[in-house]
């Protein structure tokens, strides 16, 4: 991946105008990425972050706001006074009904003329298409703007088309950054490397030589306080659907002509709608869904999920989702890739196993079982690769014992790694959309995702318990001990 960093600088200033200015994620996330893009200097100079929002700060109030909630997620090392009072600095703040297109008056008054305009909509997707008709009637867009769609993007493919066509009214493809941060995380920015920059994998990356992949994207947080946001989504949405379809896009895709954002979105694309679809009879038998209920994390008491606040009691929202599924395609033919996410699972968590096919044939009679190869791409908690091949046991026999080569990228690379916001909203400023989906790719992903959806809802099955702190309902060891596999922890 080219780094971010080389490329060049937009010309005009920048006036970053972001939509849940005083939400959640803007507090955890995009502030303290931003406050990291401007101390390492890769903001355009005099760039104005506008926040808005619906609670009544004048500008002083909502500074102090940040200062006092978006600090916090600042690592101390970086807080640096005069960086830090200049962030301050840039901020405004508007307070306004984003329904309502008379309140954008005053929107328009903060931005000024001639400078590019971000609009960053980190508001339930329910309010994009107004926000994005208000902004286009007051003026606000031209051809110098762009516009970073936070996910989910819809609940479903109708409603992510109906948003799609709501926002390409005023932008055209090419102003249009739809954000699934995994793309923004340099381990998942590595897998490319991985894959294209070496050739010793390209051979063996392909049916029969792969027996399975893995994906796990494992959390040890509960649902905290989005129960409203989460309650109504599920893994599926929330993190299935985008999350891991695109670790696996990266993971099957075909080799891209370039890095050009259009050559790896179409690659991603094939994959996607190589995925086979599921009938009904697939869903009862390859997917198991989750709920967690009370256990303990990290040595820690928790409560189950219909018990968070927010929850219903009778909530049959999956916390957990596993499942087989198959990119039919010619290098992965009959190859199952099985894909697991939780929340309050036993260990944050997320990993590729590539797990090779055996030698044909065992000469060895003191071990006529192979373990296995595989190839293990751990990218969170921290990032390292592990290639797993069998070795002599030492002894007079010919024991064979699985032994790893591993590489800690941690300290193959002593740089600091940005987060993946930080690296994401560089891109948006800077014009590079390699790494946000495109509309195809998104309405591919949903197309995938509703059957399952569907058939959940026909199956009616409550999903299944599994306790806080463990890897998940046994049925997800289970879907894999059926075919003689078996998850990778
Ligand atoms: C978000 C989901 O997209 O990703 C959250 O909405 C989830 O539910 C989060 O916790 C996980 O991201 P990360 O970067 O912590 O792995």
């Amino acid at each position: 991946m080219p780094n971010s960093n080389t490329l060049p600088a937009p010309a005009l200033p920048l006036d970053m105008i972001i939509f849940g200015g005083a939400g959640d994620l803007s507090v955890r996330k995009l502030l303290p990425a931003l406050y990291m893009a401007h101390l390492h200097g890769n903001l355009p100079p005099s760039t104005r972050i506008i926040a808005v929002g619906r609670h009544t700060y004048d500008r002083a109030g909502y500074i102090e706001f940040v200062q006092e909630r978006s600090q916090p997620f600042i690592e101390a090392k970086n807080l640096e006074p005069e960086a830090w009072q200049a962030f301050l600095g840039m901020l405004n703040y508007v307070a306004m009904d984003v329904n309502d297109v008379s309140s954008y008056a005053e929107l328009a008054r903060h931005s000024r003329p001639g400078v590019e305009r971000a609009f960053y909509l980190a508001t339930a997707p329910t309010l994009f298409t107004s926000i994005c008709d208000n902004l286009a009637a007051c003026g606000l867009v031209d051809s110098n703007s762009r516009v970073v769609l936070e996910k989910p993007l819809g609940h479903d493919l109708a409603s992510a088309q109906e948003i799609n066509l709501a926002v390409g009214r005023h932008f055209n493809e090419s102003q249009i950054y739809r954000i699934d941060h995994y793309l923004g995380k340099e381990t998942v920015q590595n897998l490319m490397v991985l894959r294209f920059g070496n050739g010793i994998l390209e051979p063996l990356w392909r049916a029969p030589n792969i027996r399975s992949v893995q994906i796990t994207v494992a959390e040890t947080v509960g649902v905290g306080s989005r129960a409203g946001f989460y309650d109504g989504t599920g893994a599926l949405r929330d993190m299935v659907q985008n999350h891991l379809l695109q670790l696996l896009c990266i993971i099957a895709m075909e080799p891209p002509v370039s890095l050009d954002p259009d050559a790896v979105r179409d690659e991603k694309l094939k994959v996607l709608r190589s995925l086979r679809r599921m009938s009904l009879g697939d869903i009862a038998r390859d997917t198991v869904r989750g709920q967690y209920v009370s256990g303990a994390v990290n040595g820690e008491a928790v409560k189950a999920y219909r018990d968070e606040p927010g929850v219903p009691a009778d909530s049959r929202t999956e916390t957990f989702v596993a499942m087989r599924t198959y990119v039919d395609a010619w290098r992965w033919a009959n190859v199952p890739f099985f894909l697991r996410t939780g929340k309050r699972m036993q260990k944050r968590l997320s990993e590729i196993v590539i797990e090779f096919a055996n030698p044909p044939f065992s000469i060895f009679p003191d071990t006529p079982r192979n373990a296995g190869n595989r190839l293990v791409i751990r990218l969170q908690p921290e990032e390292s690769i592990q290639l797993q091949l069998m070795a002599k046991q030492p002894g007079s026999g010919m024991t064979m014992l699985p032994v790893s080569l591993n590489l800690d990228l941690q300290s193959a690379f002593s740089q600091r790694r940005a987060e993946a916001y930080e690296r994401l909203l560089i891109d948006v400023v800077r014009g590079r959309l390699t790494h946000f989906m495109r509309r195809d790719e998104l309405e591919a992903a949903w197309a995938w995702a509703d059957p399952i959806l569907e058939g959940w809802e026909e199956l009616r099955e409550r999903p299944l318990q599994y306790t806080a702190g463990s890897w998940g309902p046994d049925a997800s060891a289970a879907l894999l001990a059926r075919e003689g596999f078996s998850w990778m922890e």
